[in-house]
């Protein structure tokens, strides 16, 4: 299946993406993953980025379109992905769209997570993620590691984010409600949205996607 993921900043949508990829057999491809791997690994790519991503703001189109493609490109792509964070606004749907097309290719649902705006802020809030991997994600109260300040699957060392300040958060919902939101309803008039109740425990939301997807298959 090929599935975007949408929904505000701390959705929960990585969260969700690690098992729905798994249960689905296609890899997860976050984009804000990809940045942030960039970042540490001290890369061109990652540079340019960083800034835009400190201030809450969209990385340009220009250098999203072209990462978020190379690594739809990848063999293991071929079978169907799910993308968390990509596309995140109309013209990288647009992007998208055009790319699956000439590959003859096309989605099959956009899977909308509802979640009201004081959870998000708190789930930010807690939210701790992993030096080695940032798909590693913790909550302080929600999701607590075992050992505090270590992740469960590594061992690497829990930290915030820089862009989960208070702020930064703010801009990123704004962010969200002008620029992303508008693809919700692009991918409506394509009949390809189903949205679900984000709220509750992590196997319920799972369970619910599951469903939703299961509708479209
Ligand atoms: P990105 O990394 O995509 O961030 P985001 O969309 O703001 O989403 P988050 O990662 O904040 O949240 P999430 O929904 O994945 O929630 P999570 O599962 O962690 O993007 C970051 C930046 O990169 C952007 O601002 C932009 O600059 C740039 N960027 C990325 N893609 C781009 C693009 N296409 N174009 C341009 N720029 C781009 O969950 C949050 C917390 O809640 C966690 O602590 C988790 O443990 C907890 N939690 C999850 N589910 C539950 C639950 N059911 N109950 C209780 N707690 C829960
Ligand atoms: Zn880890």
């Amino acid at each position: 299946m090929r599935i975007v993921l949408v929904g505000p900043p701390g959705a929960g949508k990585g969260t969700q993406a690690a098992f729905l990829a798994k249960n689905l057999s296609i890899p997860h491809i976050s984009t804000g993953d990809l940045f942030r791997a960039n970042i540490s690994q001290g890369t061109e790519l990652g540079k340019q980025a960083k800034a835009f991503m400190d201030a809450g703001n969209l990385v340009p189109d220009e250098v999203t379109i072209g990462m978020a493609k190379d690594r739809m490109e990848q063999p293991d792509a071929e079978r169907g992905f799910l993308l968390d964070g990509f596309p995140r606004n109309v013209s990288q749907a647009v992007a998208l769209d055009e790319t699956l097309k000439a590959e003859s290719m096309k989605l099959d649902a956009v899977l909308d997570l509802e979640v009201p705006e004081d959870e998000v802020v708190k789930r930010i809030a807690g939210r701790r993620i992993c030096r080695k991997d940032s798909s590693h994600v913790f909550h302080v109260t929600y999701k607590r590691p075992e050992k505090e300040g270590v992740c469960d699957v590594c061992g690497g060392e829990l930290y915030q984010r820089e862009d989960d300040s208070e702020a930064t958060v703010r801009k990123r919902l704004e962010v969200y409600h002008t620029q992303t939101e508008p693809i919700i309803d692009f991918y409506r008039e394509q009949g390809l949205v189903v949205t679900i109740s984000a709220l509750g425990k992590v196997e319920d939301v799972t369970g619910r996607a599951m469903e939703a997807l299961r509708s479209r298959e």
